[in-house]
């Protein structure tokens, strides 16, 4: 159930390059792996989506990447500092799945620790653009670790797994063109949320739908956030 708390700032520890934000949950329910919580970003208008890394009890930890005044105003919280955080927000991954397979690219890292201890620790594949990035698999000890320019796609074992993967669009496309039933984390601008602003509005199959209430987990046989005709030639090639 969503609902919105003010919080306190546990810490913020360095997991190099990022930072893992660690609140405590207060009344706040950690949902399903994959979904998302707004977090009040100080100094800045709108609140930032973050997907939930990690559940420990009562609190919620948030890896973030400082690539923007937002993201870069929530890795300088301070323990003590209290933040609006909204959530559970989204569609998380579906997790009846018979042979999962995590895959994540950079900060495509963030929801795969909490999601790894659903399902009990599965293999797991990350890459990342430098070995100076690679330092954050640490949060998946279990994890197979490419660098750049060896890419997850050129080391994904054969078929057979449930692909469950989050990380840059490129990455997904190419997953998704690998395996069609593979379930995705998309990413899109968001300023609310919950579905009354459309800021978040993707094309999927034809049709707009807003990322925040349809996704930001999609399973792509029924719904492609990209052009549906080039793929199908593609498969047909
Ligand atoms: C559902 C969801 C979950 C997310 N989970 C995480 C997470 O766990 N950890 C994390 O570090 N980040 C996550 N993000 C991305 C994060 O929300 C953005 O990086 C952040 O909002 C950027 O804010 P900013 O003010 O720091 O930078 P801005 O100045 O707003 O943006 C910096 C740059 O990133 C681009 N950008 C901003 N937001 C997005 C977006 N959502 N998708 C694609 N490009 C974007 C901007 O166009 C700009 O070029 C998530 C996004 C979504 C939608
Ligand atoms: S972020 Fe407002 S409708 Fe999706």
């Amino acid at each position: 159930m969503r609902r919105q708390e003010r919080v306190s700032v546990l810490g913020v520890e360095a997991v190099r390059p990022y930072s893992l934000l660690r609140v405590e949950r207060a009344g706040l329910d950690p949902g399903v792996p994959g979904q998302f919580f707004m977090l009040e970003a100080p100094g800045r208008l709108l609140p930032r989506p973050m997907s939930l890394c990690l559940a420990p009890p009562r609190e919620l930890a948030f890896l973030v990447d400082p690539v923007g005044p937002g993201t870069r105003a929530l890795c300088a919280l301070e323990r003590g500092d209290r933040i609006a955080v909204f959530g559970p927000l989204g569609n998380g991954f579906q997790l009846d799945v018979e042979r999962p397979l995590l895959v994540g690219g950079g900060i495509g890292l963030a929801p795969l620790p909490y999601l790894s201890e659903a399902l009990g620790g599965p293999p797991a594949l990350l890459g990342f653009r430098s070995s100076g990035h690679a330092e954050a698999a640490a949060l998946l000890p279990q994890a197979e670790v490419v660098v750049d320019p060896v890419v997850v796609t050129d080391v994904l074992p054969a078929d057979g797994w449930d692909l469950l993967a989050c990380g840059p669009e490129p990455m997904l496309e190419a997953l998704v063109r690998l395996q069609p039933t593979a379930q995705v984390a998309w990413e899109a601008p968001m300023a609310c949320g919950f579905g009354a602003c459309y800021g978040c509005a993707v094309e999927i199959g034809g049709e707009w739908r807003r990322l925040c209430v349809d996704g930001p987990v999609l399973t792509c046989l029924g719904a492609r956030p990209w052009d549906q005709a080039s793929l199908d030639e593609e498969q047909a090639a």
